[in-house]
Formats: structure tokens, C-alpha cells, sequence
């Protein structure tokens, strides 16, 4: 498998490892900065509360003694304290040398010039700034005022700093790498059930459509998914079968005309025969062919539909007149089986006219096949909620429910043994129907009081 199949097959656990990543990065960087902002403000605190301390210790007996002799145990315990701490520096600025120390040059002069207090002072050399304690002592006895300063050396808390900051980029690279692993690892166990689902997915194929995903227990996440599959599953299924059981019913009704065509052809060719009887066999040959045409037209109507073929809008007709023409059309028929057609109300629709006269002559002719002498059909217009009606209705026995909703399908009767005379093939009811959806419409059918009905209904 190619690099990019195989991303493009766990894209949904990488984009998730890769969105946990870029959270760990983010929370990490937030309390990682908030830490560091804290230990630094910390660290930056403990040079000057050192200073403060030291400070506090010597700061009387600065201000006490004012001779030369004290000032030199003053020197003694400063440069006992420098040795005792090498961070730790000391400067008196005097103008009378005897009370100097620490051998101030030129800039440590002008900085204790400077304001008192706690300042840094860049000595040339050193990486790190000192903080600086400058304090004033005014004169006392013998000696004049004095600046004293006393300086540590910032590095040790500098290098503290330097450390944490190293520490804390660290964990932190290496908690959003743990994260980006981990992530990927709990995306991948998480999306389990979805990789099992397609695999039971991948082994319904046709012919085996009656299968169904059945994952359990499912996440109710994938509830949706499953269900909405299986329901597509379940059409697919049944278009399929559908298609298979049309594909033996075209071969089947096909087959007895052509049966019959061969059958009456090689009787006729056995011998010779009058110019009569070659006229009666070609009449019955017509008529066969004439059937098959009519088959193979209906077929190629009803193929055009389902290939989504849709009805033109034409002007807006009355239903009425459309019936009326029709019944003219059907005249011969109506005479023939002695039956009357009533028409009631009335509408107007937009409709493609030859194809409504279509589904009308269908629905008539059914009519007059399932009605006997002398009985009336009617044929009903009505107008409801932006939608019109045609209900054709003959009176007759009564048709199973279960049977209603699939004498529209394709080749589907109550009766099979009506099957093979000449006008009937079983796809009337499936034109109307195909009719009604070009119009965006439904079909419908009922049977009560000893009557039996069917219709279309079209929106307007
Ligand atoms: N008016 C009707 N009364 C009773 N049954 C009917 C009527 N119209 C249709 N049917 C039933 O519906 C079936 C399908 O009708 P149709 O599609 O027109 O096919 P066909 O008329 O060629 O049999 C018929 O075989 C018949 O069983
Ligand atoms: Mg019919």
C-alpha cells in the first residue's frame, strides 16, 4: 500500500493525533510561560532580600563607630565576610582614604554618586549585572560622610533561571510528542469500531445484498450511520431483486409471442397451403408482433422515465376535456364491452397532454377489462390542497390489500392467467405510475363497497 493510501485510509486518527498535538502544544506553552513568569519574578526577588539581610547585620556598626581604629575592625569583618562568600563585594568611598575600601576605580565612583538603594551595575567583563546596595553614612566623630556599597553576584540566580527555562521547553516538547503517540493511539482505538464497520460493509456485495451492518454494541455515534446505511441497503436490495425478477419477466413475456410467431410460422411451412390460410397465419403473426411492439415500446417508455425523463410544463389544461378526449379515443372499446364512463368535476393542472391521455387510457381500459356488461365506471376529478386528482373506479370483486400497492410495479397481476391475452403485459399500471412521477406525482389505489379504484394524483 502507497504512502497515500495509507494516510488517506487513517486521515481521521492523524488529523485527531495531529489536533491533540496542537492542544498539548498550547496548554503546555500557557502553564509552561504562567510558571516560568512566576519562578522569575521569584528568583529576581532572592539577590535583593540577600542583600537586604547582609545588610541589616552591618548597617549599625557603620553608623556607630566614626575613628580610625574602629574603622579598621570594620575592614577586618568585611574582608572576613568577602572570603567567607565570593559573590559578596564590598566598596566605601571616602574622600579621606584612611576610611576607603575595596579600591573603587572610576566607575564604581560615579555609580555610588548615583541615587541609594538597590541597583545593577554592569562591571566590564562579567556576564551577568551586579545588584548593588548603595547607602549614604553621614559623618560621624573623625570621619566624613561615606558612601558604602555592597554588591552580589546575580549569576548563580541567572543560571537558575537559565536551567528552568531549559527544563520547561523540554517537558514540554517532550509531553506534546508523548501526546501526538498517545493521541494517535487512542484515535486509532477509538475509531475501531468505524474500521470494523467497513469491513463489514466491504463483504455486502451483490449478490449477498440481504445482509445487514450488525455491529454490537454500537457507539451511538455511528447509530445514524448504520441505520441510514442500512436503510439505503435495504432499497438497493429490493431494486436489485426488482431488476432481477424484471429481467425474467421481460424474457418470459417476450418469450410466448415469439413462441407463438415460430409455432404458427413452421405449422404454416409443414405443407402447402391456400392463399387463405397464409393470409390467416400472417394476420395472427401481425397481431403477435404488434404485441411484441407494444411491449418493447412500453419498456422503452418506462425506461426513459426511470433514466429521470420529466414531463413538460405545458399550459394549464382542464382535466375534464382531457378525459372527454380520451373517452372519444376509447370509443370503440367502450361500445364493444357495453359499459357507460361517468365524469365528474372538474380542475386545472399543468400537464404534459400525451402522456396524461397515456396513464388515461391505461387506467380506462383496465376499467373496462375488470367491469361487465351494462356497469358503469366513473371517473372522478377533484381538487385538494394544491394537488388535483383523476380516480377511475368499476365496480367488482374485492382486491387484497396486500396486492394494492404492487399492481403498479413492473409485470406484477392479481391474476397470472390473464397474463397472456393480447393487450395485457402487466406494465399499465406501471406507465401511470411512471407518468405520475415525471408530473412530480403519486399513483393510488383502493378497493371498498364492491367497487375498485385507481388514480393518479398530480401536484399543480
Ligand atoms: N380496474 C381494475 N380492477 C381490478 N383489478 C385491476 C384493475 N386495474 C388493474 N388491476 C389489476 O392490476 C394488474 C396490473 O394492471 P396493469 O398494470 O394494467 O397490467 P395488465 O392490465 O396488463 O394486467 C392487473 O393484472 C389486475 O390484476
Ligand atoms: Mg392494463
Amino acid at each position: 500500500m502507497s504512502w497515500k493510501a495509507a494516510a488517506s485510509r487513517d486521515s481521521i486518527a492523524l488529523r485527531l493525533s495531529a489536533l491533540f498535538t496542537l492542544v498539548a502544544l498550547l496548554v503546555f506553552m500557557l502553564i509552561g510561560w504562567a510558571l516560568y513568569r512566576q519562578v522569575d519574578k521569584s528568583l529576581g526577588l532572592l539577590p535583593e532580600a540577600e542583600l537586604d539581610a547582609r545588610y541589616s547585620v552591618l548597617e549599625s556598626a557603620l553608623n556607630r563607630y566614626g575613628n580610625p581604629e574602629h574603622w579598621n575592625r570594620i575592614r577586618n569583618k568585611l574582608d572576613l565576610l568577602s572570603e567567607e562568600d565570593r559573590r559578596i563585594r564590598f566598596w566605601v568611598v571616602s574622600p579621606d582614604p584612611t576610611y576607603a575600601y575595596g579600591q573603587p576605580d572610576a566607575q564604581l565612583r560615579a555609580f555610588s554618586q548615583g541615587p541609594e538603594g538597590r541597583r545593577d551595575l554592569q562591571l566590564p567583563g562579567q556576564p551577568y549585572p551586579m545588584k548593588v546596595l548603595v547607602s549614604e553614612l553621614p559623618a560621624r566623630e573623625q570621619r566624613p560622610a561615606l558612601r558604602f556599597m555592597m554588591a552580589i553576584d546575580t549569576q548563580t540566580f541567572w543560571q537558575t533561571q537559565h536551567t528552568l527555562l531549559m527544563a520547561l521547553v523540554g517537558f514540554a516538547g517532550l509531553g506534546v510528542l508523548l501526546a501526538s503517540v498517545l493521541g494517535y493511539w487512542a484515535a486509532r482505538v477509538g475509531l475501531k469500531p468505524l474500521v470494523e464497520l467497513s469491513s463489514e460493509a466491504q463483504k455486502l456485495a451483490p449478490p449477498k445484498l440481504s445482509g445487514r451492518l450488525r455491529l454490537s454494541p454500537l457507539p451511538p455515534e455511528l447509530n445514524q450511520f448504520v441505520n441510514a446505511f442500512n436503510s439505503t441497503l435495504e432499497r438497493v436490495d429490493q431494486a436489485y431483486s426488482q431488476l432481477e425478477s424484471f429481467n425474467a419477466d421481460v424474457a418470459h413475456e417476450l418469450r410466448s409471442p415469439l413462441t407463438n410467431l415460430i409455432g404458427q410460422t413452421q405449422v404454416a411451412l409443414t405443407r402447402g397451403r391456400s392463399a387463405e390460410h397464409y393470409f390467416e397465419v400472417l394476420q395472427s403473426n401481425l397481431e403477435e408482433l404488434e404485441r411484441l411492439r407494444s411491449i418493447v415500446n412500453d419498456m422503452l417508455f418506462l425506461a426513459s422515465a426511470d433514466q429521470g425523463s420529466k414531463a413538460t410544463r405545458l399550459p394549464v389544461s382542464s382535466l375534464a376535456d382531457e378525459v372527454a378526449t380520451t373517452l372519444d379515443y376509447l370509443d370503440f372499446i367502450l361500445e364493444d364491452a357495453q359499459v357507460q364512463v361517468r365524469v365528474e368535476g372538474d380542475a386545472q393542472a399543468r400537464i404534459e397532454k400525451a402522456y396524461l391521455r397515456r396513464a388515461l387510457i391505461n387506467l380506462i381500459n383496465n376499467a373496462v377489462q375488470h367491469s361487465s356488461q351494462g356497469q358503469v365506471i366513473e371517473v372522478r376529478i377533484d381538487s385538494r390542497d394544491e394537488q388535483v386528482s383523476i380516480a377511475v373506479s368499476n365496480p367488482g370483486p374485492p382486491i387484497a390489500t396486500e396486492h394494492l400497492p404492487k399492481l403498479f410495479e413492473r409485470f406484477y397481476r392479481v391474476d397470472a392467467s390473464r397474463s397472456n391475452s393480447g393487450a395485457n403485459h402487466g406494465l399499465g399500471l406501471a406507465i401511470v405510475k411512471a407518468i405520475a412521477s415525471m408530473h412530480g406525482g403519486q399513483v393510488f389505489a383502493h378497493s371498498r363497497a364492491g367497487s375498485n379504484t385507481f388514480g393518479i394524483r398530480l401536484p399543480v
